[in-house]
């Protein structure tokens, strides 16, 4: 039966001073993400019906339920990990002309994405996605919902559940956003702009 790891962090967890703290991460990746990925395990432990080998990709487009929520938490997570980076990086140029298609500039996205996780009520995520015609767009998803079932290609996300900032920020999620804006994975975000399909998160947890 298939069992999935906490994956590492691609970076030590006192790598953004004044945006994430050592404690956040201890916290986010150390209690509940692993929770998510533990429980996640003990349901396929006791359910065969998605195969003995199932990737992490299937069950977040195929199950529902807990399942479901637990296996959605599990990619988003490792999604969001990998969409930040303590290095300044810079938008692929393919990326960025499709940044300036959609939203009219960098700057005229930034105000939009940190908008629009404004505008996440409740706990969720804000994402940026290639839709199925390959226009780029801002989405919100609530608790563990993840726009491969609405047929979009994720980009990069940004994680709005309190978890993810209060401890640093406290109840300020603009300034959370605004930060998390500065240390976007610009790489990362290009390689799943201009790749085919859904970004692989197995490969970080078998
Ligand atoms: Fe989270």
């Amino acid at each position: 039966m298939r069992k999935f790891n906490l994956p590492e962090l691609p970076y030590s967890n006192d790598a953004f001073s004044g945006f994430i703290s050592p404690e956040t991460f201890e916290y986010h990746h150390g209690k509940h993400h692993k929770a998510y990925v533990d429980k996640m395990n003990s349901i396929l432990e006791s359910d065969s019906s998605y195969g003995s080998q199932p990737t992490l990709e299937e069950l977040v487009e195929k199950t529902q339920g807990g399942l479901f929520n637990q296996a959605g938490q599990s990619w988003n997570h490792t999604f969001y990990w990998h969409s930040m980076s303590p290095e300044k990086t810079e938008a692929p140029g393919d990326l960025k002309a499709a940044i300036d298609k959609s939203f009219g500039s960098m700057n005229d996205f930034r105000a939009q994405f940190v908008e629009k996780g404004m505008g996440n009520f409740g706990s969720g995520w804000t994402w940026l996605v290639k839709n199925s015609k390959g226009t780029l767009e801002i989405v919100n998803t609530s608790n563990a919902e993840n726009p491969i079932r609405q047929g979009h290609t994720p980009v990069l996300v940004t994680d709005v559940w309190e978890h993810a900032y209060y401890i640093d920020h406290r109840n300020a999620r603009k300034a959370y956003l605004e930060k998390f804006f500065d240390h976007i994975n610009w790489k990362f975000a290009g390689q799943n702009f201009s790749g085919s399909g859904i970004p692989n998160m197995t490969q970080f947890m078998v």
